[in-house]
């Protein structure tokens, strides 16, 4: 019976705009157990969920985040550079997202963006936003940077944390576990047999991304990671579903 659970990474991203309510919604259709989603912070200090800190890539605006008010942000159209039919889907605040993702049996991944801007206070506003909903226990926060992860412990020691990381360093698990972590998210050339068995002799969750391939995601189950994330989440679903060793 395999174990690997599924996060949508940035809502279902292939099938519509990241990060927005449409991609989180088809995440939830779908069937996927959980979402993730980038979280910065706008001029005006509210959490959005949207993944470069500049506007360019995934809407009509240009600049970075941090220099809009989310009144003026709201406006801009995060849609259309996916496909003309989202033209009017918006960028969305964390609080809007919690409102529709607290009615939703479903697990969380906030992810702070805060490795190329250490946004003040973030981790602060977003953890009020999340106790607010009564969704930390169903949330696990990751981060790059490791000192955004320690000071969310310090607001909290018992919120779950993640570090994440691209980077083959060694001993990553010993050094997850030293930041007082919880789990460790790892991009999916990292995975081999030995780092499952280490994540989890130190009582470390161990989740992959982004998992588009069939290939990868065998894999994933097959030496037991649990969780995985993927823009894919239906078609993992019923690759699941298939794969029964
Ligand atoms: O949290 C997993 C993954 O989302 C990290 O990378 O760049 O897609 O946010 P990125
Ligand atoms: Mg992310």
């Amino acid at each position: 019976m395999v174990k690997t659970m599924i996060y949508a990474h940035r809502g279902a991203s292939k099938l519509a705009p990241e990060n927005t309510m449409p991609a989180f919604e088809l995440a939830c259709a779908a069937g996927a157990e959980g979402i993730e989603t980038d979280v910065q912070l706008t001029k005006d200090q509210v959490p959005v969920l949207i993944h470069d800190e500049n506007l360019r890539r995934t809407t009509n605006g240009t600049g970075f985040v941090q220099d809009y008010t989310y009144a003026q942000l709201r406006l801009l159209d995060a849609g259309s550079w996916f496909n003309p039919k989202f033209s009017d889907t918006y960028i969305v605040t964390l609080d809007e997202f919690l409102r529709w993702f607290k009615n939703h049996p479903m697990f969380l991944n906030v992810e702070l963006k805060t490795n190329v801007i250490e946004y003040k206070n973030i981790e602060q506003i977003v953890y009020d936003c999340l106790k607010d909903h009564h969704v930390l226990d169903r949330t696990v926060i990751s981060s790059f940077n490791p000192d955004s992860l320690t000071r969310m412990k310090k607001i909290n020691p018992s919120v779950e944390t993640a570090f994440l990381t691209s980077t083959n360093m060694r001993n990553l698990p010993q050094y997850a576990k030293s930041l007082g972590t919880d789990a460790l998210h790892v991009k999916h050339r990292l995975l081999d047999k030995k780092l499952v068995k280490r994540c989890h002799k130190q009582k470390l969750d161990l989740r992959i991304y982004t998992v588009n391939r069939p290939a990868m995601m065998k894999k994933c189950f097959k030496l037991g990671v649990d969780a995985f994330f993927t823009d894919v989440p239906h078609q993992a679903l019923e690759y699941r579903q298939l794969y029964k060793e």
